[in-house]
């Protein structure tokens, strides 16, 4: 069946989701090309994070090029009234190995670059809360005209005492963040600037890989 996309989603919901993105060959070229990039990789504090120029050799480096994503990105931004230079973005492959767990529980950020488009590749599926789950909570950050404003705002919500925050029940009430268990070969799209956003705790042991386009970096 082919996936509906509401694009005003964005904004109304703040995450649009599209599941098999890639088809199955594809998919699989994917994985054994993130496999060859971090065979001979050593996690440092639970992770491997390869960045822009680390996946140059790689087809990750151009893959938010596939009509697909940039078609659905380009949407975007024109629904936003905003100009897209595509070119002007900023690439992850992010392993984690689950065995610096609690650096990564609620490790709730916002982005630097409008929107995140996040690729999940590799995803645990125990049956218990400790899959890595995303959260989110969607178009929460005002953007203001003074980068000094912006920059305060954030560092209002990424600090030691925002951390432990954000363990609390009353961060949950508050802010109402969304859970989302994300399907492999999905595309997740997301305002990475105005969202808070994060993981749940990964168990011991368990991989979990997601690649990262973020797109138009702000001023
Ligand atoms: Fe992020």
């Amino acid at each position: 069946m082919k996936n509906h996309i509401r694009i005003e989603d964005i904004n109304d919901k703040g995450i649009i989701v599209i599941n098999n993105i890639f088809d199955n060959d594809e998919f699989s070229k994917i994985n054994s090309e993130i496999n060859k990039l971090i065979q001979n990789k050593r996690s440092k504090n639970g992770k491997i994070v390869l960045i822009d120029d680390d996946l140059k050799e790689s087809l990750l480096f151009e893959l938010y090029k596939k009509n697909k994503i940039k078609t659905v990105v380009n949407e975007i931004f024109n629904h936003n009234k905003l100009q897209l230079d595509i070119e002007d973005n900023y690439k992850v492959l992010r392993v984690l190995t689950g065995n610096n767990s609690d650096n990564d529980n609620q490790n709730y950020h916002f982005d630097g670059y409008y929107l995140t488009a996040m690729l999940p590749i590799l995803i645990p599926k125990e049956k218990d809360n400790f899959n890595g789950d995303f959260l989110i909570a969607p178009n929460i950050r005002h953007v203001y005209k003074h980068k000094k404003i912006n920059l305060l705002i954030k560092y209002f919500f990424q600090n030691k005492i925002a951390k432990i925050f954000y363990k609390t029940i009353f961060f949950n009430k508050i802010f109402k963040p969304i859970k989302i268990s994300p399907q492999e070969n999905s595309l997740i799209l997301f305002k990475g600037f105005e969202s808070l956003h994060g993981s749940e705790m990964l168990g011991k042991n368990r991989t979990r890989i997601t690649l990262l386009y973020h797109f138009n970096k702000m001023k």
